[in-house]
């Protein structure tokens, strides 16, 4: 199955909801504070036009979703309650919380449900057998509901009972989010308007081999930031002081750079410091003029404008991890100014993966963005060409 064939999925809209129970699996894996407040909502929000959309079409909601990595046994901290809460206060109507995601008083509550009403089941991975994807717990949870509906997409590289699991015993449809995360991200693999640019940054390239050479095939250009750069310049024989590198993996950069030929773009300056903490000295220098005690922190400023102009031509944009230590506010210059080109930009913009995501929200510019994923693992996992295992089980068209 190609990514292509994705974009295929039925989706609530094809199926009759109406007075039906359905199991809606939703990723509410939110991060907390130590006391339990919700600190990003960003995926409850994602999963409002689905449950929205439910309740306006008189079925009756059955939300599951885990929370964090509880091991299969009850975490006090990993309730979902809090979700249930905000969820309340989001959809303006009271989302009753079931205090297991199974058994005789869950039963009893989905039977007492009218049409329109909302339940949150409990953390579905207090439970071994959800990771595990055992067919009879999955078989229990589906016989609560009379549909399937996947609006999980952050979830759904996992094989567990709740994303496939149980679509062996339900009419199983994706929901408007999941929809949304493979129908943008599988376009723009399979089909992209060019040109066609992915900016890959981050720590490491041993995290993202797989991204790398999946979009080395399709791109126009692949352009590299972030702490992996750092391997790539020692490949082409930089040196690079005290940075960050994984020397294992050169001859695989080597390897990259002449796959890549003119498409690889690599930093022509980098952002250099003393040390890594706010305080340090730093300074921008060409490639060639790294000092030897000091760590590349960012790209340069030669280096974002070269970026900035392949950006400006693109019709589609994908990026993925930070140019630099951005977390240091001195060192997040780069990663602010890719944030900027793709929000001035007028290219289709897909921003995926956790810290770059993180990066366009605290900078403000995430709805100018035309796709920010809710995925971590599962974007990168898309972006690596590899079919999602919660996407291939919902029904074709
Ligand atoms: C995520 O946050 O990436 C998803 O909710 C999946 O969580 P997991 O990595 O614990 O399976």
């Amino acid at each position: 199955m190609d990514q292509t064939s994705l974009t295929d999925i039925k989706t609530v809209r094809d199926v009759d909801v109406s007075g039906k129970k359905v199991l809606v699996r939703v990723d509410f894996n939110i991060p907390l504070d130590k006391s339990g407040h919700i600190t990003d909502d960003t995926r409850i929000r994602a999963a409002l036009p689905t449950i929205r959309y439910l309740i306006d079409h008189n079925a009756r909601v059955i939300l599951v979703s885990h929370l964090g990595r509880p091991d299969g046994k009850v975490v006090e901290s990993q309730r979902l309650t809090p979700v249930a809460d905000r969820l309340t206060q989001l959809l303006g109507k009271p989302v009753v919380k079931a205090p297991d995601c199974m058994g005789p008083e869950v039963e009893a509550m989905v039977s007492g449900m009218q049409a329109g009403d909302v339940i949150l089941l409990e953390n579905v991975r207090f439970y071994p057998e959800e990771e595990a994807n055992v067919r009879e717990f999955a078989r229990k949870l589906a016989s609560l509901a009379d549909i399937y509906v996947n609006d999980a997409f952050g979830t759904a590289h996992r094989a567990h009972a709740s994303t496939v699991g149980v679509a062996e015993f339900l009419p199983a449809v994706a929901g408007f989010l999941m929809e949304k995360e493979v129908v943008t991200i599988g376009r723009a693999l399979e089909a992209p308007a060019r040109p066609f640019v992915a900016i890959i940054g981050g720590a490491k390239i041993s995290s993202k081999i797989g991204v790398i050479t999946n979009l080395l095939e399709k791109v126009d250009y692949l352009l590299i930031g972030g702490g992996m750069a750092n391997t790539f310049l020692k490949a082409e024989g930089y040196a690079i002081g005290k940075s960050l590198v994984e020397d294992q993996q050169i001859d695989l950069a080597k390897d990259l750079i002449l796959r890549g030929d003119e498409k690889l773009v690599l930093p022509v300056d980098v952002v250099v410091a003393d040390r890594l903490d706010a305080t340090a000295n730093f300074k921008a220098v060409d490639v060639e003029a790294v000092p030897p005690d000091w760590i590349i922190v960012d790209i340069g400023p030669r280096t974002v404008q070269k970026f900035k102009d392949i950006v400006d031509k693109a019709k589609t944009v994908v990026w993925n991890g930070p140019m630099g230590v951005f977390e240091i506010p001195p060192f997040a210059q780069g990663t602010r100014a890719i944030a900027e080109a793709l929000a001035e930009s007028n290219t289709i913009s897909i921003i995926g993966g956790g810290e770059s995501v993180a990066a366009v929200e605290q900078m403000g510019l995430a709805d100018k963005i035309t796709h920010v994923s809710t995925g971590g693992g599962a974007t990168l996992e898309l972006l690596e060409g590899r079919v999602l295992p919660g996407v291939a089980v919902l029904v074709r068209k």
